[in-house]
């Protein structure tokens, strides 16, 4: 197995949905395609101890989002698709990079500091209150989960940016202490993916609860885009397609012709009743085969399991080998 070109990790914690796809699942779907590019995606499922201490959620989710991942055309033959603690290797290689990594660049982590900062604004006693070590020096396994396979780039959002800057500087400290093993990874942001409102105009996210799922059942889909707000502008008045969410979600799946028809209709003034079953319709023709899938594998779990399983075998080609060098540089090998 060759090094990662692309890698990046799906923290498996909370159902997959629509803004998900745009941002993230789909463009990773096009280049798993790609025979020319050695891509890795792995569910972070270690990732998802942070916050969540529920273990039939994590489950669950581990499976929606692999089941997701297939359904929509992942190419888990040409890419490596595994789930990160089928690989043992990367717990081992973080304490090693544990060891190395100042305990102040960690102090300097968004998420960190803005736990931190939600305590003193409670005014609770200790800052640190409820914040686990997980969560403190959890970019460290981030870390171990790019150097792991020598990543070249790394797609992320945009609130991954100083992860990459902290796994840099971590993989440098490895090198000039022991060995130069470690390539410092490219952050890549794709500035062009689109992003989605979700039902209150804001940012989709599961942080928000605001977000419409992939695969729930037509009528569902049907019922979510009804609830999507809108302003209380009458059918004949003109509307402003930029500032509005139902617009927002059909750009996102629409070509561009199809996108400035639509706006030219907003101008015109459409009804929001017309527009949201014009936006069910649009989503449920592109979901409807993908849905299909997803709900056959999710009714075999094993062939997910098998799917995996022999993801990480490919991923462990490589992270096998390359631990043993790690180990080797730092003086922790046999003896005799
Ligand atoms: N922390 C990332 C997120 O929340 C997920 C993730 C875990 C990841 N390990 C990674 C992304 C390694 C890229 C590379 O989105």
């Amino acid at each position: 197995m060759k090094n990662a070109d692309f890698l990046t990790g799906i923290t498996t914690s909370g159902t997959p949905h629509l803004g998900n796809y745009v941002g993230a699942i789909r463009p990773a779907v096009e280049s798993s395609k790609n025979p020319d590019l050695t891509s890795y995606y792995f569910l972070a499922d270690y990732h998802s101890l942070i916050k969540n201490h529920d273990p039939e959620k994590r489950k669950t989710s581990t499976l929606e989002i692999a089941a997701a991942w297939i359904a929509l055309g992942l190419d888990y033959n040409n890419c490596v698709f595994y789930r990160q603690s089928d690989i043992p290797e990367i717990p081992e290689l973080t304490w090693i990079l544990t060891c190395l990594t100042a305990k102040g660049l960690m102090n300097r982590a968004h998420a960190y500091k803005a736990a931190v900062q939600e305590n003193e604004e409670q005014q609770r006693k200790d800052p640190d209150q409820g914040i686990t070590m997980g969560l403190f020096s959890y970019p460290i396994l981030m870390a171990a989960d790019i150097l792991m396979f020598n990543a070249a780039k790394v797609p992320v959002g945009k609130d991954q940016i100083q992860h990459l800057e902290m796994t840099r500087d971590i993989a440098a400290k490895f090198n000039h202490t022991y060995n130069t093993l470690f390539v410092l990874p490219e952050v890549v942001v794709d500035d062009t993916a689109a992003v989605l409102c979700g039902l209150d105009g804001r940012k989709m996210s599961k942080s928000y609860n605001n977000f419409i799922p992939l695969f729930d059942t037509e009528k569902r889909l049907r019922k979510m885009i009804m609830k999507i707000q809108t302003n209380s502008l009458g059918p004949d008045e003109p509307k402003d397609p930029d500032t509005c969410t139902l617009f927002s979600i059909y750009r996102a799946f629409a070509t561009p012709e199809q996108t400035k028809d639509l706006a030219r209709r907003y101008r015109e003034g459409i009804a929001w009743g017309a527009m949201k079953q014009e936006l069910f319709e649009y989503i449920n023709d592109i979901l409807k085969e993908p849905r299909q899938r997803y709900e056959a594998l999710m009714a075999n779990p094993k062939d997910i399991e098998d799917i995996l399983k022999k993801g990480a075998l490919r991923a462990r080609e490589y992270s096998v080998p390359f631990l043993d060098k790690v180990r080797k540089s730092v003086g922790i090998q046999s003896l005799s």
